[in-house]
């Protein structure tokens, strides 16, 4: 039994929360992975009633769970989001873009994973008032750096696509803190023989996802840089309504969409379910891993399979050209789920 810690968020979080929880409890009822699945309170909806976004408890219900899935928050995201990514040392924020059927993107044959620093950076938290001025400190550490691109080389190696890193930074101008994460993602390349190896400047790489994005297999970049491509990436191949996400660190992780809580849609009841649904695909894939479970295997298989086929049908919300709502493409996953049993 998996204990599951779920943060439902702000916006469509609820919405897409629904349907990520009916496709986990279907999950447990019928493909024998077992989850007990505990709601825990995060975000703006919080704040109202508390003093912090993520409250004591939440955190501490958290940190005892096996595993956490989060749906976007709203405005307090940093303060919840950037927060647990770094007490709980989630270094590897791993983003992949791919095509789908029926889905319109700017090219075919994209297949790609943004391997993102997911504790430093920007997002550290130093920032700074003086008087009419502001500053923020950008941090780069070795270790850091050299941990995410072992990462980044060794899921290269996993993937058995297209075997390359492309390492992507702002060197030229950022000397010292990119200078160090370019310097190490070169180092380590050394190690990876088979895996091809280069750097890419953050402005060029922007232009390339647009020109050609089916060139890209790994790219592993720095923590600011990886949140801006991966939403680009994500509406490259059609939408952040399909795009999942998952931080990864050496003994946890939480799988979450990559994008926000999408105010301008919440409560229509039209949300994009599959990011959150997909966000269930890579934590299943992550428990496998990590219990060399193989029924979790199958289930992210599953999923998998059951998203192609729905899309395949034209089963689709607005985001991605359907007019279909977000419950009639979770009904249909769990029916194509149902009938592959
Ligand atoms: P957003 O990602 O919420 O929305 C950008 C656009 O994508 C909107 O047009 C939205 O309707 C669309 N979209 C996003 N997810 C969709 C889905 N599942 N289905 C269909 N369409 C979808 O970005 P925005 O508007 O900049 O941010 C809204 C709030 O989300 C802000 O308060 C921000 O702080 C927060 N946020 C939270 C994150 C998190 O919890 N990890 C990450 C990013 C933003
Ligand atoms: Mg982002």
């Amino acid at each position: 039994m998996y204990k599951l810690a779920l943060i439902s968020g702000d916006g469509i979080g609820p919405e897409i929360s629904k349907a990520a929880k009916s496709v986990i409890q279907l999950i447990h009822n019928m493909y024998d992975v077992k989850f007990e699945i505990i709601d825990v309170e995060a975000g703006d909806s919080v704040l109202k009633n508390n003093e912090k976004a993520l409250p004591d408890l939440s955190f501490k219900v958290i940190k005892n769970s096996d595993v956490c899935m989060k749906a976007p928050i709203g405005e307090s995201a940093a303060d919840v989001i950037v927060y647990l990514r770094r007490m709980l040392d989630l270094y590897a924020n791993i983003r992949p873009s791919k095509n789908y059927p029926n889905i319109r993107a700017l090219k075919d044959d994209i297949d790609l994973v943004i391997v993102r620093e997911n504790t430093e950076d920007v997002y550290a938290g130093l920032e700074y008032d003086f008087e009419n001025a502001s500053i923020a400190i950008r941090l780069t550490t070795k270790k850091a750096s050299t941990r995410i691109a072992e990462y980044a080389f060794k899921l290269a190696k996993f993937r058995n696509k297209k075997k390359s890193v492309v390492s992507v930074h702002k060197a030229n101008l950022l000397r010292k803190t990119d200078g160090l994460f370019s310097t190490t993602c070169r180092e380590i390349s050394k190690k990876y023989t088979d895996i091809q190896f280069s750097d890419m400047y953050v402005d060029a790489c922007a232009m390339n996802l647009i020109r050609n994005p089916e060139n890209f297999d790994v790219i592993v970049t720095t923590n600011l840089f990886g949140d801006i491509l991966s939403d680009e990436a994500a509406q490259v191949v059609g939408s952040l309504g399909i795009a999942p996400a998952a931080n990864i660190g050496d003994n946890f992780a939480i799988f979450e969409p990559v994008h926000g809580s999408a105010p301008d849609i919440a409560g229509k009841g039209i949300a994009n379910p599959l990011s959150m649904i997909l966000s269930v695909r890579m934590m299943l894939d992550w428990l496998a891993m990590k219990n060399n479970d193989n029924k979790c295997v199958d289930a992210a298989q599953k999923i998998e399979d059951a998203v192609t086929k729905v899309l395949a049908k034209g089963i689709k919300t607005p985001d991605i050209g359907g007019n279909n709502k977000t419950e009639d493409v979770t009904n249909t996953i769990l029916t194509e789920l149902r009938s592959t049993q």
